[in-house]
């Protein structure tokens, strides 16, 4: 059989398309989708980066790239016609956001439309939509509300709920951007010749991004990537040199490679033996080691309660959508409920962990209550043998937008507006009693 004629399957638009459909289709992340597509590996840094933008931008544009193709299609596209859908999203992302020639953005998802069996049958379609589309996307984005319309209803209501609507479009806003990159040092004075601004909090924020392994000091373990925002909670323990630390949910690493390079004895456990394996790794690269047991955290109990534990559950990660688009469209408030529930049961194994006079810090790359404030009050409620050590703005880099009345952590994406956001993060720091 002659192969199909049109574009190889390492065009950075097929691979975009196909990526999509894995989000979409299957609920997968796209990051795993990228790790899975065979073509993504065969790009070149260029495609590479154009097809992860075109992933990413179609993501965080969705609201109002939806909203342009209902108002141009004679009725809405049929179930069947789901991966139609997806080619169509991606020329509208091309026509609106990145100014690609009408002709060039229309042209190739019609020949990627005749190339497959499930879009085939909508190459017209394909056609027409995207060539009414490229007369009017400049006007309609420019009247369309972006913030609002790229989020989810029940996250809008959630974040308005929780924080004001006013902080609510702000932190929509924040999703719209790309975030910078920001590094760990394991110690001492920056690399020679790494572009970057050091934050209040310490961590080092990248101007100019590159591929990671060709940044200065990468090679030598000087430093790992972790967003500003998720390097806080495990200074927040105070020095940790010579004492046991209980480092939860540890995989890949960055909390405990921290935890290793204040001299603590971290044992970090996490029940994914492959995930295990890239802590491992990563530890080796930084010339840092902690004991691995791979196992259930909430099963799990160490030989004797430890100083310090820490919680970093698994969450929905609402509060990093700045990296991870795909998680407004693919998470539910099922799903937060779900997570809740797990959270509960680490956090109580967490307390037994803990010896008393010891400190429990709990986080969770979320800004849903539920995955927590609503489970830290309930925990503190429920457990006498427990109390809150507030945390003051001195302790996060004056960052006192940040420190809840509580006296919990909450950082959000749009803190620090000029120094390019934060990702999301709830950290509660509790002593045992
Ligand atoms: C938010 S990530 C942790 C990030 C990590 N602490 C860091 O700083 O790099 C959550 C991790 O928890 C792991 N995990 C989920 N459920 C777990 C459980 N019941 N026991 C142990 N690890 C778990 C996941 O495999 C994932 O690696």
């Amino acid at each position: 059989m002659r192969p199909a004629k049109g574009p190889s399957p390492a065009d950075p638009r097929a691979v975009a398309f196909d990526i999509l459909n894995m989000v979409f289709g299957d609920g997968r992340a796209a990051d795993e989708g990228f790790d899975r597509h065979p073509g993504a590996a065969s790009l070149d840094g260029r495609d590479r980066a154009f097809a992860l933008n075109l992933v990413a931008t179609t993501l965080r544009r969705l609201g109002q790239i939806d909203t342009i193709v209902a108002a141009l299609v004679e009725r809405p596209i049929p179930r069947r016609g789901a991966q139609a859908r997806n080619l169509i999203r991606l020329g509208v992302c091309q026509l609106a956001f990145f100014r690609t020639r009408a002709h060039a953005a229309v042209d190739t998802a019609v020949e990627l439309a005749r190339t497959r069996g499930p879009t085939r049958p909508y190459a017209g379609l394909v056609n027409a939509v995207l060539r009414r589309a490229a007369g009017v996307v400049d006007a309609v984005v420019a009247d369309q509300d972006a913030p609002r319309m790229n989020t989810p209803d029940w996250l809008w209501r959630t974040w308005s709920a929780a924080y004001g609507e006013s902080t609510a479009r702000a932190v929509a806003a924040a999703h719209l951007s790309e975030p910078p990159l920001d590094l760990t040092l394991k110690g001492g004075d920056a690399p020679a010749g790494l572009d970057a601004l050091r934050l209040p909090t310490g961590s080092l924020r990248l101007r100019h991004k590159g591929p990671v392994p060709d940044l200065p000091g990468f090679a030598a373990g000087a430093w790992w990537v972790q967003d500003a925002a998720a390097a806080l909670p495990a200074t927040l323990f105070g020095p940790v040199q010579g004492s046991r630390v209980i480092d939860l949910c540890a995989a890949p690493g960055g909390k405990t490679a921290q935890l290793c390079a204040a001299g603590a004895d971290v044992v970090a456990v996490e029940h994914n033996a492959q995930r295990g394996r890239q802590l491992q790794g990563n530890l080796a690269r930084l010339g840092l080691a902690a004991e691995l047991v791979v196992a259930d955290a909430g099963a799990w109990r160490p030989a004797e309660p430890a100083d310090a534990v820490l919680l970093d559950a698994p969450c929905s990660a609402t509060g990093a959508i700045r990296r991870h688009p795909d998680v407004a469209w693919l998470k539910t408030p099922a799903a937060v409920a779900a997570l809740a529930a797990i959270q509960r049961r680490l956090l109580n194994a967490a307390v037994e962990m803990t010896r008393p006079g010891g400190t429990l810090i709990y986080c969770v790359c979320s800004l849903q209550p539920e995955e927590g404030p609503a489970l830290i009050e309930a925990l503190l409620e429920s457990a006498p043998s427990l109390e809150r050590r507030p945390v003051s703005a001195d302790e996060i880099g004056d960052l006192a937008e940040a420190i809840t009345p509580a006296g919990d952590v909450r950082t959000l994406p749009c803190h620090w507006p000029e120094q390019g956001g934060l990702d999301g993060f709830y950290i509660a720091r509790l002593r045992r009693i």
